[in-house]
């Protein structure tokens, strides 16, 4: 059932974390008793965010990494677990993002966003996986990726297919690592007020109200809403769910099929 403390004990290491949804999940596993290492490569961004945990009663510990570089989340992974002494929970969150029509996209372009998005995801989870196999709670991947993976997502074709990869590989890996006890997970979030990807994607765009009214619910969701999926998937009350894509997402998926 519901605890207060229903992540005591255990280790989170949360990429992207410095800011938006991935601070939202490390703050939300903090007050429920997690120890949280938050990776990002900006060093300032990653001081405010322990300044803003430290402000709830959250302690927590900050590593720079690029996600782009295997050995850079190899480093972080096993330092979080030579400080903490475990790693329980690895939350892909990190991601990379622009508008752009594909014809005009470059290569580069393309590669950037693959790299950060799945090329990251396929670092952490294997960088994580010896220490998740002796999680004494079980280990616990969660990554954040859109139905719009699914569906195709024209003007971030580069996002799109990343989020499908992370999706398939979420769905390999949960079979692999089952026997080890090791869930794998996905959430799919709708567009959620106040991030840099519903900035950048919608608001720039001038589709901020278009993409309001395709969810079935008429409004954009909070980091909150998010970060309580990635609570219950992380704890036991999630303990036979694994290969699961949750969606978080208001019905925009549905709606946007039906309508
Ligand atoms: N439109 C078209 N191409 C773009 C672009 C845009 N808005 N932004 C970047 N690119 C291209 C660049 O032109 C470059 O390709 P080129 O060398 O062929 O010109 C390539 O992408 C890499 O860009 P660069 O700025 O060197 O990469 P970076 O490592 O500094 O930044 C990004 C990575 C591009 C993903 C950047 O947007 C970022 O850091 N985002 C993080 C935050 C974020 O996206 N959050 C939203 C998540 S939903």
């Amino acid at each position: 059932m519901f605890t207060r403390d229903m992540l005591k004990g255990r280790v989170a290491f949360i990429t992207g974390g410095a800011g938006g949804i991935g601070l939202e999940i490390a703050s939300t596993y903090g007050r429920l008793g997690a120890s949280v290492v938050l990776a990002s490569r900006n060093q300032e961004r990653l001081d405010a965010a322990l300044a803003t945990l430290a402000a709830e009663g959250i302690s927590a510990m900050a590593l720079r990494t690029d996600v782009r570089y295997y050995d850079e989340v190899k480093s972080a992974i096993d330092t979080t677990v030579e400080r903490l002494g475990a790693l329980d929970i690895l939350v892909n969150n990190a991601a990379g993002n622009f508008y752009c029509p594909t014809a005009d996209l470059t290569p580069n372009g393309w590669r950037t966003v693959i790299d950060i998005d799945l090329n990251g995801t396929f670092y952490g989870c294997h960088a994580a996986y010896e220490h998740l196999k002796r999680s004494s709670f079980g280990g616990s991947i969660i990554s954040v990726i859109t139905m719009l993976g699914v569906s195709g997502w024209p003007g971030a074709a580069h996002a799109g297919a990343a989020k499908a990869g992370i999706l398939s590989l979420s769905r390999s890996l949960a079979v692999e690592w089952g026997p080890d006890n090791i869930r794998v997970n996905t959430i799919s979030p709708g567009p959620i007020g106040d991030t840099e990807g519903v900035r950048r994607l919608y608001q720039e765009t001038g589709r901020e109200e278009l993409e309001r009214k395709k969810t079935a619910l008429g409004r954009f969701g909070r980091k909150a809403d998010v970060a309580n999926a990635a609570a219950y998937l992380a704890s036991d009350l999630a303990s036979y769910v694994t290969g699961d894509n949750m969606i978080v997402d208001g019905g925009r998926w549905l709606k946007y099929v039906a309508a």
